[in-house]
């Protein structure tokens, strides 16, 4: 699905060069790399505070722990993501109130995370699905007028931006009150083990996050609020630092290869080819279709018969997960995550995909899906 060993060996000489100067310096936990991602990615998103931590699982946990949330508080999530959001709602004894997404998309649909309020809602968690920016405009909208807050999951839309309708664009993760994200090896930035971050334009509110991701400790051996261990380290900031300047390059080879793939499919009526809103742009962390009518499972051992990996994100919405059931909801619930769950596919998405891999991926798939 990705190919991180010809990407390294394209920027070989910057990423070995501050690997090695971080072992040089053996400044490891905290080092002036950590430092120069923070600042470099703050200038990239132009938003105020970027703080690194371990992995985007923890800087989603930490971004509900700042807001001050309380066991029993409501937050809205959409049903078709990866467990991450909705396992720290949980973790943090919070209640996750799952709701549909939007069938173009993929991310949550505004009427029902409208509907869903309640008293107890205190939060939105929008994820930025396979790249694209959910309807920010609107979320910011519906959570002004309920007086909620909102923590965008962009740990799948590095690189992507939400267009306003007036025109004027920002980075997602960058327009709720905290952003996070995740630089896992296959991210469109990614390091070489496990990162994340959290983004906020909020002074206080990044003052809360660097002591909650540190023990809670702003004075040495000083513990303010009960906090957590987590910090990115400085090899894994090195890596990011050398892959942040390619950051818009990877994206647009993604893009180019989205077109490719929509140019060969678009008329194949067996295919939903992935649809782009008019206000964001498209990272294309991955390149997901729906089938219409296809052996979902056929088609996926044959293609992996001609070495070609298909991958199924994901195959079943959170509300029919077993550790996630609830009174709340049962089958038929969420039709549209229901049904996507049931019909999508994404095919190899990575930044070094060329012309001949694409016409190998793209032939073999339309002979595959004739037969299937
Ligand atoms: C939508 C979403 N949220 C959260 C996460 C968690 O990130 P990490 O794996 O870095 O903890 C991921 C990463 O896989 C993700 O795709």
């Amino acid at each position: 699905m990705v190919d991180l060993h010809s990407q390294y060996l394209n920027i070989k000489q910057e990423i070995d060069a501050g690997i090695a100067s971080v072992i040089e310096t053996s400044s490891f936990v905290k080092g002036g790399k950590v430092v120069d991602f923070q600042k470099n990615l703050e200038k990239y998103l132009s938003v105020r505070h970027v703080i690194p931590v371990a992995n985007g699982t923890d800087a989603l946990q930490i971004a509900l722990m700042a807001l001050g949330l309380k066991a029993g508080d409501e937050v809205i999530t959409p049903t078709f993501t990866f467990i991450a959001t909705a396992e720290v709602v949980a973790l943090l004894g919070l209640t996750p109130v799952l709701v549909d997404v939007d069938s173009d998309t993929f991310c949550i649909d505004l009427e029902a995370l409208e509907r869903a309020i309640t008293p107890k809602t205190k939060a939105i968690v929008p994820v930025h699905l396979f790249g694209q920016n959910a309807d920010m405009e609107g979320i910011m909208a519906i959570a002004k007028r309920h007086n909620l807050f909102v923590v965008e999951d962009a740990c799948q839309s590095m690189g992507s931006e939400y267009i306003f309708s007036d025109g004027h664009r920002q980075h997602s993760g960058t327009i709720g009150n905290i952003g996070c994200t995740s630089f896992f090896p296959s991210k469109n930035l990614g390091c070489y083990g496990d990162g994340g971050a959290l983004f906020t334009n909020d002074d206080e509110l990044a003052e809360r996050i660097t002591t909650i991701a540190n023990h809670g400790m702003r004075i040495r051996y000083h513990h303010d609020m009960i906090g957590v261990n987590s910090r990115l380290d400085s090899i894994q900031a090195a890596v990011l630092d050398a892959k942040l300047p390619h950051l818009d390059s990877y994206v647009r080879a993604r893009r180019e290869a989205a077109e490719f793939y929509n140019r060969h499919f678009a008329d194949n009526p067996k295919v939903i080819t992935p649809k782009t809103a008019t206000y964001t742009t498209h990272s294309f962390h991955q390149y997901t279709l729906q089938f219409v009518g296809v052996d979902r499972q056929r088609l996926i051992s044959k293609m992996a018969e001609r070495g070609i990996p298909v991958m199924v994100y994901y195959p079943i919405p959170l509300h029919l997960q077993k550790a996630y059931r609830s009174d709340r909801y049962s089958q038929g619930d969420f039709p549209v995550a229901e049904k996507l769950s049931e019909t999508v596919c994404s095919l190899p998405m990575h930044t070094e995909l060329d012309k001949e891999q694409m016409e190998y991926i793209t032939s073999n798939f339309l002979d595959i899906l004739g037969q299937c």
